[in-house]
This record gives C-alpha cells, sequence and structure tokens, in this order.
C-alpha cells in the first residue's frame, strides 16, 4: 500500500446515501408524495450531477441531504451517519443570490471562516488566493449590487469553497446566466474542482452541463422523483466545451438522456391533461360565444 498523503482520506469523505427515500407535501387531504421510494449514492470525491425535468423534486431532494427538510420514508446517511439537520460539512450554493449585500465581495467569502474563528492571517491569504482564482481580485471591494451576475455567482462559489466543506450542494448555480457567461462559470468550475477535489452534488436541467461536468449523472424519473438511471461519465479530462462536438462517446451520452428525458418529461405533461382539456373546452366555448357560432 502506497503512503496516503491525506487527499485520499479528504476524497472519501462525503459519501451520501439515499435509501428508499419518501418525501410528501401538502395537507393531509391533498398529500402529494413529490419523492417516492428513491435511492441513489453520491459517491465521495466525484461530481455527481442530478439531472431531471423542471418540477421533478431536484431542489426538494437536495434540501433533503443538506438537512433542510426531513424526509417521510426512507434515510438519508452521511458517510454512515443519518442526516438530521444541517452541517458546515454540507454547504448549499443556492440558484437565486444569497449574498449579503451590505457587504464586499471580500466580506461575503470570509464571513464563515471570519465567524468560527478562524486565524484571520490565513483566512486573508486563502481569500486572495480564491478570489484570484475565480477572477474576481480587482473586484474584491466591490458590494454584490456593484457585480454582474457571473461575477455574483463566482462570489458565491468563492464563499462555499473557502468553508472546505466535505460536500458542495449546488442547486442550478448557473440558471439564468447568458450563455456566454454560463460557459465560463462552467470552465472555471472545472478548474476550482480540479483544485480542490471534494464530493460534489451539482442539479441542473441542462444536458450539455451535465455531460460537462459530471463524472457520474443521476437521472430522476419524474413525479414523484425517483433514481432513472445512473451513468458513469468517463469522458477524459481536462473538459472543455468542445468535448461535446468532438467525442462520439459524448453525444452518445447526451442522446441517450436526452431520450429518457424527453419520456419523463412527457409524463408530466400527460398528468396535466385533464386541465389542458378544460382550458381547452372553456376556451373554445368562449371563443363559439364571441364568434356567435
Ligand atoms: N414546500 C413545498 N410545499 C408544497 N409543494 C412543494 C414544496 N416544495 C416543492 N413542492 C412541489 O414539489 C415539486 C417538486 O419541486 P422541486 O423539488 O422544487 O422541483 P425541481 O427543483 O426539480 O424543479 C413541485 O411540484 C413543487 O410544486
Ligand atoms: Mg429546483
Amino acid at each position: 500500500m502506497h503512503d496516503n498523503d491525506g487527499t485520499e482520506a479528504v476524497n472519501g469523505r462525503g459519501k451520501i446515501v439515499l435509501h428508499r427515500v419518501t418525501k410528501y407535501f401538502g395537507t393531509e387531504k391533498s398529500e402529494k408524495a413529490v419523492v417516492e421510494d428513491c435511492s441513489f449514492i453520491i459517491e465521495p470525491g466525484k461530481l455527481n450531477v442530478i439531472i431531471g425535468p423542471s418540477g421533478c423534486g431536484k431542489s426538494t431532494l437536495l434540501n433533503l441531504m443538506a438537512g433542510f427538510d426531513e424526509a417521510d420514508a426512507g434515510t438519508i446517511t452521511f458517510d454512515g451517519v443519518r442526516i438530521q439537520g444541517p452541517s458546515s460539512d454540507r454547504l448549499v450554493v443556492f440558484q437565486e443570490n444569497a449574498l449579503f449585500d451590505w457587504m464586499s465581495a471580500y466580506e461575503n467569502i470570509v464571513f464563515g471562516p471570519h465567524a468560527r474563528g478562524s486565524r484571520s492571517g490565513t483566512m486573508k491569504t486563502r481569500a486572495h488566493s480564491i478570489l484570484e482564482r475565480v477572477g474576481l481580485s480587482a473586484f474584491q471591494d466591490k458590494y454584490p449590487s456593484q457585480l454582474s451576475g457571473g461575477m455574483q455567482r463566482r462570489v458565491e462559489l468563492a464563499r462555499a469553497v473557502i468553508n472546505d466543506p466535505a460536500v458542495m450542494l449546488l442547486d442550478e448555480p448557473f440558471r439564468g446566466l447568458d450563455a456566454m457567461t454560463k460557459g465560463l462559470m462552467q470552465e472555471y468550475f472545472l478548474q476550482l474542482y480540479a483544485e480542490n477535489p471534494r464530493t460534489v452534488v451539482f442539479v441542473t436541467t441542462d444536458i450539455d452541463e451535465a455531460i460537462l461536468l459530471a463524472d457520474r449523472l443521476i437521472l430522476l424519473s419524474n413525479g414523484p422523483a425517483s433514481l432513472r438511471k445512473c451513468i458513469n461519465i468517463d469522458l477524459p479530462k481536462p473538459r472543455t466545451a468542445a468535448l461535446l462536438y468532438e467525442e462520439d462517446r459524448a453525444n452518445d451520452i447526451k442522446r441517450e438522456a436526452l431520450a429518457m428525458l424527453y419520456e419523463e418529461a412527457l409524463k408530466s405533461f400527460r398528468k396535466q391533461k385533464r386541465s389542458d382539456d378544460d382550458f381547452l373546452s372553456a376556451y373554445s366555448g368562449r371563443t363559439r360565444r364571441d364568434t356567435g357560432a
């Protein structure tokens, strides 16, 4: 056995196991399962991407893993211990902006370590190195309102990375950014990840983003959410956006995943059919009246 320099132990942390998890929402009369009998494993030290159509229950699952919410049935464990609440081991980067708008970029980034009483010298050095890493050195004294959308997301990433959590949970962190900024953010994220490998759970609805980033792709079925398929993405690294055009294997994965995602999205359209029919008949009724037909 070779010597372990510590990275192995760090990389090996953060295994999350979901076992037959069910979650209901609604009042007693109209309770509906949003997640049902859902089991999968978040592999430690890997970039795990969860993908599924909008509204299928991805954020619900992420909240359960973060410990913000509790499952109604089944168990979720973190390195073998049942998750019973939030922990600084598992930090979340949300899709909406969660920066403190009265603090500068730098203050936002050091807020967590500062609150935990980290030595300020070490923290300062680390914050500056992370700011540089995400290309924001020149903007460290700016307030969130003075930063572009892409810059704000980079501050959020830096804020999570400096806390060095065993697991980073990201809920569609690049949603709503324009295509150029999104592409750049994905590159930043891959670089950050290569330099600070850890367990990542990254939620997205974007198949290109998923294939570009993922070591493992966890594809969800729709309403209620459960595991549809887990695909290992064994594409070469470092990855660039061109990968999706150049690698046949990337295209094969995309085709397979898209076929399943379409099927899942169709399920929810079919479920809505009744209300569509109501809408159509109401609409045609009105049209008949309006035209005197
Ligand atoms: N707190 C809640 N109360 C009631 N219903 C909820 C709540 N949170 C989510 N839902 C419902 O659960 C489903 C899944 O939501 P969500 O997990 O946010 O989906 P996704 O993140 O995949 O878009 C949606 O139909 C949503 O309306
Ligand atoms: Mg969501």
